[in-house]
């Protein structure tokens, strides 16, 4: 019994922080894409490999699953081939799963042991190896993708959160190790009037300053909410920009890509021979519909739940906070009432 109930305390501690019952039929994001949703899943790499580390059981894993364990790879990709390059002096991305790691953390933390890591490394000239992971279990055609995450290491490297159809059909945030540590780069593609002056096209593209001094390579929550009129970029629970153009369709459906590469173009920078960056992740949260309905959908009663993660959602400065601040106090008014009799 003590045993069964240290296992218990186990299992609360390490989901603690994506506080969602697997129980869950359905999900609910905030925010200015707020939606909801048919799937949702967690990939928490904070103790992986360690006791208490598992795979949760869930009243239907296609629905919402928890992944705490090395299983996680039966859900994504490890890519294992390059990605061409288009011209010199542009060389390719040599994209190799030994480039997608569980790293021991050296950090003073209780809350990890472990994260995942992609890395991008200049090994001679012509070599720049990069590691990506790509969502396999659906076609999606709409999703809230969260990564809490940190980026470190030289110049010439890019981190990417992003969805992809192809070259016109994508929504990125991608984070630039030869940028200053608070600027990180949002885009519809196609977000410039490519060759011969790659003229960036407003409102397709924008360099953010993150909030509240806040940088790049210290831990934070990077979020995308891609719907089909809009996409929202977030840094924690701030809206940093939003856009409405080149918005990418749900059908056909996109993929889900998590990267880190370089190029040695002038966009990515040129990396030194020897170099190396890292994009180090110690969990992912992903909320989508796919092109396959959820076999929850047509239930009559829906369970439905918000992640933690959404609790501090901001809409920036503005009217828009104010008016959630005033329905939240109306509500708190109502409840107030409602206890009272
Ligand atoms: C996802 O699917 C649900 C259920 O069909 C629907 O209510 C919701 O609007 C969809 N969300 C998006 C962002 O398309
Ligand atoms: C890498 O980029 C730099 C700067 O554009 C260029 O001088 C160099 O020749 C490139 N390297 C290769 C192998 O093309
Ligand atoms: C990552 O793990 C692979 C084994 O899968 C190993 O070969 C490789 O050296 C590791 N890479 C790094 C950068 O630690
Ligand atoms: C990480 O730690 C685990 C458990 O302590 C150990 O088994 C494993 O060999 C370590 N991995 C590396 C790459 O050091
Ligand atoms: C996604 O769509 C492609 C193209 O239609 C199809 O080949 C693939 O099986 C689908 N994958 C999933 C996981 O639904
Ligand atoms: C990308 O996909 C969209 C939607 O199917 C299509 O209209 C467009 O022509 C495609 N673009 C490219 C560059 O293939
Ligand atoms: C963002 O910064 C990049 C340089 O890293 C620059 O090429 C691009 O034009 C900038 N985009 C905008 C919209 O200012
Ligand atoms: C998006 O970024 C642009 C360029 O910095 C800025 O002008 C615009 O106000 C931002 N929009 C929102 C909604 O944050």
């Amino acid at each position: 019994m003590l045993l069964f109930n240290t296992f218990l305390l186990a299992i609360l501690a390490t989901t603690a922080e994506s506080k969602i019952d697997t129980s869950c039929t359905a999900f609910q994001s905030r925010g200015l894409a707020k939606s909801i949703w048919q799937y949702y899943r967690f990939y928490d790499f904070r103790n992986i490999g360690r006791s208490g580390s598992y795979n949760e059981p869930t009243v239907d894993s296609k629905t919402a699953r928890i992944v705490t364990d090395r299983s996680w790879t039966d859900d994504w990709y490890l890519r294992d081939y390059p990605r061409k390059s288009p011209a010199p002096p542009i060389i390719p991305v040599d994209f190799i799963p030994e480039r997608v790691n569980i790293t021991n953390s050296t950090d003073d933390s209780r809350d990890y042991s472990t994260f995942l890591t992609l890395s991008s490394a200049r090994i001679d000239d012509e070599t720049q190896e990069g590691g990506e992971i790509t969502f396999k279990e659906f076609n999606v055609t709409a999703a809230s993708i969260r990564v809490y995450a940190r980026v470190h290491g030289i110049r010439g490297a890019c981190a990417g959160i992003f969805t992809y159809l192809n070259d016109t059909q994508e929504s990125d945030i991608e984070i630039f190790t030869k940028d200053p540590q608070n600027i990180i780069h949002y885009s519809n593609q196609p977000a410039s009037t490519g060759e011969p002056d790659w003229t960036p096209i407003p409102g397709a593209t924008v360099n953010r300053t993150m909030p509240d001094d806040t940088k790049w390579t210290d831990w934070h929550m990077h979020r995308l909410d891609w719907i089909p009129d809009r996409s929202v970029f977030f840094v924690n629970g701030h809206q940093i920009n939003t856009t409405t153009l080149h918005v990418p369709v749900a059908s056909p459906p996109s993929g889900i890509y998590i990267d880190m590469w370089g190029s040695n173009s002038s966009w990515v920078g040129e990396m030194p021979i020897g170099g190396e960056a890292w994009f180090d992740i110690q969990w992912i949260e992903l909320l989508f519909n796919a092109s396959t309905p959820s076999p929850r959908a047509k239930d009559r009663e829906q369970k439905l739940c918000t992640p933690d993660s959404d609790m501090e959602v901001s809409l920036g400065v503005g009217l828009a906070s104010m008016k959630d601040s005033w329905m939240l106090t109306l509500f708190s008014f109502i409840l107030t009432v409602f206890i009272w009799y």
